[in-house]
């Protein structure tokens, strides 16, 4: 049943049964262990990732779906699922635990979850086996009668709480008072802010409000031109390093991409080198995909003699760099399908996508350039006890009446304008003439490495 179970792996290597190490033993437990204890983001995060106050937190998972077999939680999800029918769907990201993804009904990248939201108008529940910012941006593009359902509401995101709406606010003063509001000649504004779709819905509206755009991962440079269209400059926020990656891929020189430390004034950074800026780097970062360098990269290619290094572009610049390629996690996905039989693939990117690749994969070798199996410590957090409990409870379970539990829902003054920043990266199209406006929206973009 359960194929490249992570949790498996973790299991065999903390009992000493399979080669490797974990990043924490605690993950060999499950999830409700650390929810409840001291608020953080759990094992395998960085210690550094600070969980905000106010962020959601989850009540106890009922003891009947704690205790239960791997095999019970399956055939109660399958159970419910099948009452359900067309009432629910389940979406799940590429990073979830594979005995998640086999009740999912679409599987795929953030951006494609965000559009595989509006393909099922008739569900009453879309169950969002992710993070907390998709299930955001499920209820921003989903129809005001559908509840969208997070298992576990401390399915947060470290990276996504490293820029928050008052830090970024105090930014766009700042920069109004240096840059002014005026635009050029050109018509083109002094700065156009840009989220990162890992950024809570108060991000995405500040960027409705002010001009701005969301990306992901997979169409970061058909939005970054779509900004330098209508602007002079660029606040990128929250992840630096895909800020950083795309704009250099694009010809945007390094000095011209200073950094925005909330904590520093003036973000750190001089009033020149702000004059100088055509993208402003917030100061954010995954821990997950920090944790791939060069060193393993080296070790691969040493090791692996024709390997093909692919690594995300949530990688810092010099991991990029030294690998061949990089792009979402759906173009990983799709460039392993489309090798050749016997290829062998060093991946730098979250361990259940690679495991579950490596597995789906036979004919080709494929690895984590990270040794160490550390999964993405919040996307762990929905385990299939989560998922039972929040379906069960739609179907009404144990004589209690039907019941939507872990709603997400964005306040309504924050939606509309969260709305007009995702509708602009939906419609977002390379320019005409751009090497690549054949692409449809949103198709995944990489760079290839010579
Ligand atoms: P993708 O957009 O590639 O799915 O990435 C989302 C994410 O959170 C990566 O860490
Ligand atoms: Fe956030 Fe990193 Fe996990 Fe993606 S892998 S959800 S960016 S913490």
């Amino acid at each position: 049943m359960t194929i490249a179970s992570v949790d498996r792996t973790i299991r065999l290597i903390s009992t000493g049964t399979a080669p490797g190490s974990t990043c924490s033993p605690q993950l060999a437990a499950g999830p409700w262990e650390f929810d409840s204890g001291t608020p953080g983001y759990g094992p395998g995060s960085s210690m550094g990732d600070v969980l905000p106050t106010g962020s959601p937190r989850q009540g106890a998972l009922p003891e009947r779906y704690r205790t239960a077999s791997a095999d019970e939680l399956d055939a109660r999800i399958r159970s419910a699922k099948a009452t359900l029918g067309d009432r629910v769907v389940i979406l799940g990201h590429f990073y979830q635990r594979s005995e998640v993804l086999e009740h999912a009904d679409f599987v795929g990248d953030s951006f494609q979850l965000a559009q595989a939201t509006k393909s099922r108008p008739d569900a009453e529940a879309i169950v969002f086996c992710g993070v907390h910012f998709m299930a955001e941006t499920a209820d921003l593009l989903s129809g005001p009668d559908q509840a969208v359902i997070l298992p576990n509401l401390a399915a947060g995101c470290s990276m996504a709480d490293m820029a928050d709406i008052d830090s970024v606010t105090d930014c766009w003063e700042q920069l109004e008072e240096l840059y002014g509001t005026e635009a050029d000649a050109s018509g083109r504004v002094p700065v156009i802010p840009v989220t990162y779709m890992n950024s809570s819905a108060a991000l995405k509206a500040f960027c409705g409000a002010n001009g701005g755009i969301v990306c992901t991962s997979s169409n970061a440079e058909t939005v970054l031109k779509w900004a330098f269209e209508r602007g002079q400059r660029v606040l990128f926020f929250p992840d630096q390093h895909l800020g950083r990656n795309t704009a250099k891929a694009m010809g945007v020189p390094l000095e011209r991409m200073p950094m925005w430390n909330p904590r520093k004034p003036l973000g750190g950074s001089t009033e020149t080198e702000l004059d100088a800026a055509q993208v402003i780097l917030w100061h954010g970062f995954c821990s997950v995909h920090k944790r791939f360098t060069v060193d393993q990269i080296t070790t691969a290619r040493a090791e692996h003699p024709g390997v093909r290094v692919i690594v995300h572009p949530e990688c810092p610049m010099a991991v990029v760099d030294a690998a061949d390629e990089y792009g979402s996690t759906d173009y990983i996905k799709k460039a392993i399908e489309a090798a050749p039989a016997g290829s062998t693939f060093a991946i730098g990117t979250e361990i259940n996508l690679v495991q579950r690749l490596a597995a789906e994969h036979p004919e080709h070798t494929i690895f984590c350039l990270d040794p160490v199996v550390c999964p993405c410590s919040t996307m762990y957090r929905i385990h299939s006890g989560y998922l039972a409990w929040v379906l069960e409870a739609l179907v009404g379970d144990d004589g209690q009446p039907p019941a939507v539990l872990n709603r997400i829902e964005v306040p309504a003054t924050d939606a509309t304008n969260a709305r007009v920043a995702l509708e602009r990266m939906l419609a977002a199209r390379p320019p005409a003439g751009a090497p690549t406006s054949a692409a449809p929206a949103g198709a995944p973009e990489s760079g290839t490495r010579a």
